[in-house]
């Protein structure tokens, strides 16, 4: 086991790297402690519940909503949860987000701890401090700024993860090479998804370092005025295809990805080869490269997008692999060269 401090301004957590789930008896004390889990988490990792007080949430992102909060709070209350109670989510980014809402609220905040188990809630959703819940069709409308106490993280967790999951994972892994760090391109344009899934010790390594982009871009800009922007490289074309497509979050990043290189090289001097070296990452991690999708429905939702302002838009793009920066781009320009993607 690895133990590690991050630092954010009035917190620090502790993340256990390489741990086993066990561990967490060091971390509180089971008489006050109460698990937040999903269904297929539950079911398929159950003997790592045993003799854990337990609540398990309806999975997927359609029950990330207030509904289920509620219902999280009914069952704390029955519980008998008090101040000096303890929550750990334990699951992917619809676990940790609603654990750490409900968790800052329930009688106005108690402390709380993520176990992450899929990819995306390991290198992404449970890192940064935001807890939030869907409200209809607006993602993540309703929450809170606050940081767990710890994060642990056990690899095992993942043989069960569904191979889509992995996919989605690898999509925002790919985003943190693109932005921040050339040389994990390079390593993941090495390697494959079959070998990460084939060794978590050599995947462990990976999620560290991913822990780290993120942690240190969130540090640097904790209030979102720069440099967190970078984490929205291929949100906001990637956003307006899922809301209009269906697809999965990393597939409609992914094509989101490749139209944020194309409009990289007409307005950045992004060169061609590095899209396709982007193009052909993507597509070896199984990722999407390209869709036929409604170009009209689609803008008017972009338009809708909280980073617009005025008559343009602020949009992340890269200088180089492994370099990304945000420019501001009139809106004509970009709706110019959106309609002739793909
Ligand atoms: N708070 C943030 O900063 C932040 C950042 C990025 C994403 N998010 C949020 O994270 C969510 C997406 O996270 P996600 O992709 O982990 O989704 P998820 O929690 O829905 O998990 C994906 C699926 O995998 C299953 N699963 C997870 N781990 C498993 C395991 N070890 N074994 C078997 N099945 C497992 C889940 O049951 C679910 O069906 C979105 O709601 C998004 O808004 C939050
Ligand atoms: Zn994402």
């Amino acid at each position: 086991m690895i133990s590690k401090k991050y630092r954010f301004s009035g917190k620090t957590i502790e993340c256990f790297f390489d741990a086993e789930f066990a561990a967490i008896e060091n971390l509180v004390k089971k008489e006050n402690t109460i698990f937040i889990t999903d269904e297929n988490i539950f079911a398929k990792q159950s003997q790592k519940f045993t003799g854990w007080k337990t609540i398990v949430l309806k999975a997927g992102e359609q029950f990330k909503n207030q509904k289920a909060v509620d219902e999280v709070i009914n069952q704390l209350i029955e519980m008998h949860a008090d101040r000096q109670s303890f929550i750990v989510g334990i699951g992917g980014g619809v676990v940790t987000d609603i654990t750490g809402f409900v968790a800052s609220v329930y009688m106005r905040g108690v402390k709380f701890g993520f176990v992450p188990t899929s990819i995306l809630a390991m290198v992404d959703a449970s890192i940064g401090g935001k807890n939030g819940i869907d409200v209809g069709v607006y993602k993540n409308l309703v929450g809170v700024i606050n940081h767990p106490e710890f994060l642990l993280y056990d690899y095992s967790f993942l043989e069960t993860l569904p191979a889509e999951e992995w996919v989605n994972g690898f999509a925002e892994i790919i985003k943190h090479a693109c932005i921040k760090d050339k040389e994990m391109f390079a390593f993941l344009e090495e390697n494959s998804l079959a070998k990460f899934q084939s060794s978590f010790d050599f995947t462990g390594k990976l999620i560290e370092k991913n822990v780290d982009i993120k942690y240190n871009v969130v540090t640097n800009d904790e209030h979102e005025t720069g440099e967190r922007k970078l984490l929205n490289f291929g949100h906001t074309i990637g956003h307006a295809i899922e809301n209009t497509s269906k697809l999965a979050h990393g597939n409609a990043i992914s094509i989101g990805m490749v139209a944020a290189c194309i409009i990289s090289q007409q307005i950045n001097e992004f060169s061609g080869s590095d899209t396709q070296k982007v193009k052909e990452l993507l597509s070896k991690y199984q990722l999407p490269i390209s869709l036929n999708f409604d170009k009209e429905k689609t803008w008017n939702i972009l338009l809708h997008d909280k980073k617009k302002s005025g008559t343009d838009m602020s949009f992340v793009v890269l200088d180089t692999i492994g370099k990304g920066s945000v420019k501001r781009i009139p809106l004509s320009a970009l709706q110019e060269i959106f309609n002739k993607l793909f």
